[in-house]
Parts: C-alpha cells; structure tokens; sequence
C-alpha cells in the first residue's frame, strides 16, 4: 500500500482521486487545492468514464491549501500534481526535491527548458518521474499499437487522428482561455495525439502544420502533416467547435492488409475492417486511460515491474514536436525536429 497525494482538485484532480480510491494498492491520504472551496465541492467530473461523476468522498485524507506543508505532513510516497500547466514544472520540482514520486499531468510543461529541470529533478532525487499521456494507455489505442507492432497486417501507408473538443470555458481562473498559461489547444489538447504519433511512428523528421489562433490568442485549431518516409500521417485538434458539438477523439489508420478505425461518439467505438473476410471488432483491456496509467505509475512506484510505456524523454519530445508545429503556423513552412 502507497501512500499519495494529489494537489489540484479541478476536473483532473477529481479524476485521479477517483482512479487512486479505486485502486487497492493506494492510500488516498492528503489533498492541496490553493481554492478552499473546491472541498465543498465534492460533485465528481462530468464526462463519459464510468464512475467519474460520482461525489467525493474526503473521509481519512488531510486537505490542504499549501504544497509544502503537505509534503512535510503528509509522509508520502507519491503525488499526482493535477495543476494549471505553467505550474507543473514549478510543483514537480518541489515534490521530486522532497522525495516523493511524481505523476504530473500532461503537457509536461510549457517549454523544453522546463521539461528538462523535471527530468535532471528526477534523476538527483532518484524518483519516479511519469507524464499524464493517457492516450498511450487508453485501451483502443494501446490495442493500435499492438496491432501495428505486430505487423499481421502489413506496413502502415497513411494515418488520421482527430480529437475536436467545444471551446473549455470551466477552468479554474479561466487558465485554459489564456495561451501563455495553457498553450492553447495545441499543447493543451492537440499533444495527446501529437504524443500518440511519436509512440506509434518514433520521431517524425520534420512537421507541417496550419493553424488558427482562437480564444485563448494562441493556436486553437490545427492541421499537421507528421513527415515520415514511406507513410502519410496527420492529425487535427482543436477546441474552436461550438457547444452542440460535443467532443469526439478518433482515428483512422490504413495499413497494407486492413483499416482500423476508432470515433468515441460511433457504436461500435472501435474496429478493424481486414482486406478480406468481416469486420472484427478486437477485444481490448477494461477501464480507461486514466485508470490505466495510474495504475502502471502505482506499479512502478511499488517497485513492481512495468512494462516500458512512457518516459519522461518522450514526454519532453511531445512538447518539442508541438512547439515545431506552432513553429511551422507562424513561418506557414516545415519546421525540422533534431
Ligand atoms: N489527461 C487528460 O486527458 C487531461 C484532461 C484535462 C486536463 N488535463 C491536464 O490536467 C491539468 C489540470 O487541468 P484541469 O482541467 O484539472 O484544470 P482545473 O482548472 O479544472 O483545475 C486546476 C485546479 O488547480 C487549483 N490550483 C491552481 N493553482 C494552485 C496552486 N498554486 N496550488 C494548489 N492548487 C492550485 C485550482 O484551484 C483548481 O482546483 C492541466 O495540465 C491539463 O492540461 C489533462
């Protein structure tokens, strides 16, 4: 049994003390939120996972409006820091400094610089150091990557993904709605996939990207063209999309021997149509992202053996690939990645 805490009880926070309460290896025992009022507010978080809205339940967890008393009271082995972005690397700092293992949500942080303090942090402090990239764990997704792993079906000749979200007017202090806090969409929202293409394909060679800036006065839509040789691979985000919309996440992918495909607002959500023979919808792993990864991070921090997933070098080359595809909106040219 670990003993965690989260500090950041907004929609991500609540999502991890949900995954952390279900999860039999963990000790839930100290919340911080800078926001006294958040812990009135024990309404769970909207979205469609299963479990997420149900209310909160504090009872044996030390709540806390300050980091460091926290990590001074609290004895913990871990800690999740569910933050506004332009305060993750700050926080991580503080958390690995004391000795705990930290989960810090994606993006890592709001530039390389930032991204590389977190990671020489780890390495002094010998902790475990895991980025919140969900998408690695989220089952369908991890199901593509095995398959494409595989190779049963051939080579890979074009990939699509898409992850289009209504305009995120609910964060605390309005935080998302301002690009040099959040990024915008692009590294806000845009990475999951941006990540999820350097985990499938490896580092592209150069990106091509168009975009348009939104509310947040930075990039709030965007097109990239990943460059690889031998394959067509691009990938559109956004959170421009008006409040009927909803949120859709989906991907198509065209190898030599089948299509696999995934839309989150389609039933069946997921399916791979082979060149010959029926459609299959393949079997994947229970539960969702969230839960997944964090329990891989509870793993690791139990010294169990975990499976090479993610790693904070990756995490760090997500911020670096989405950097270069803003790069490339504002020269309207390829940016290379070295
Ligand atoms: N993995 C995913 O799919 C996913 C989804 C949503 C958000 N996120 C990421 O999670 C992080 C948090 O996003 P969110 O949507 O939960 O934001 P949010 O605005 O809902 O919550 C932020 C919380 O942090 C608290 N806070 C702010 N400053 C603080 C401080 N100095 N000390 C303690 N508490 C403080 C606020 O009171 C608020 O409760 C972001 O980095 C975001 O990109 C990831």
């Amino acid at each position: 049994m670990i003993r965690v805490g989260i500090i950041g009880l907004g929609f991500m926070g609540k999502m991890h003390f949900r995954c952390y309460k279900a999860n039999k290896n963990v000790k839930l025992v100290a919340i911080c939120d800078i926001d006294e009022k958040k812990f009135a507010d024990t309404g769970g978080t909207a979205g469609n996972i299963s479990g997420a809205d149900k209310p909160l339940d504090f009872k044996g967890v030390s709540l806390y409006t300050n980091f460091d008393k926290m990590l001074k009271e609290a004895e913990l082995d871990a800690v999740s820091i569910t933050l506004p972005t332009y305060l993750h690397c700050q926080y991580t700092l503080k958390a690995l400094k004391a000795g705990v293992h930290t989960f810090c949500e994606k993006p890592m942080a709001m530039n390389v610089g930032e991204c590389q303090k977190m990671i020489d942090a780890a390495k002094a402090a010998k902790k475990l150091l895991q980025i919140g990239h969900c998408i690695r764990f989220w089952p369908e997704y991890a199901k593509l990557k095995e398959i494409v792993d595989s190779g049963k079906y051939g080579k890979v000749l074009a990939a699509t993904f898409q992850r289009l979200s209504l305009t995120p007017t609910w964060s605390w202090d309005n935080w998302l709605l301002d690009g040099k806090r959040s990024g915008g969409a692009t590294l806000d929202l845009h990475i999951h996939d941006s990540d999820y293409v350097q985990y499938l394909f490896g580092m592209p060679k150069e990106v091509f990207s168009r975009g348009v800036k939104g509310q947040s006065k930075d990039i709030d839509h965007i097109v990239t063209n990943y460059i690889y040789d031998g394959k067509v691979v691009t990938a559109e985000g956004g959170w421009t999309m008006k409040p009927g919309f909803g949120f859709e996440m989906s991907f198509n992918v065209m190898l030599e021997g089948a299509t696999i495909s995934y839309d989150c607002t389609r039933s069946p959500v997921f399916k791979l149509a082979p060149a010959k023979g029926d459609v299959i919808i393949p079997i994947v792993a229970k539960g969702d992202g969230y839960s997944i990864e964090l329990e891989h991070f509870v793993k690791a921090v139990s010294g169990k053996s975990v499976p090479q997933i993610i790693t904070p070098k990756d995490s760090l080359n997500s911020v670096k690939i989405v950097l270069a595809e803003k790069k490339s909106c504002a020269a309207n040219k390829k940016a290379a990645l070295k």
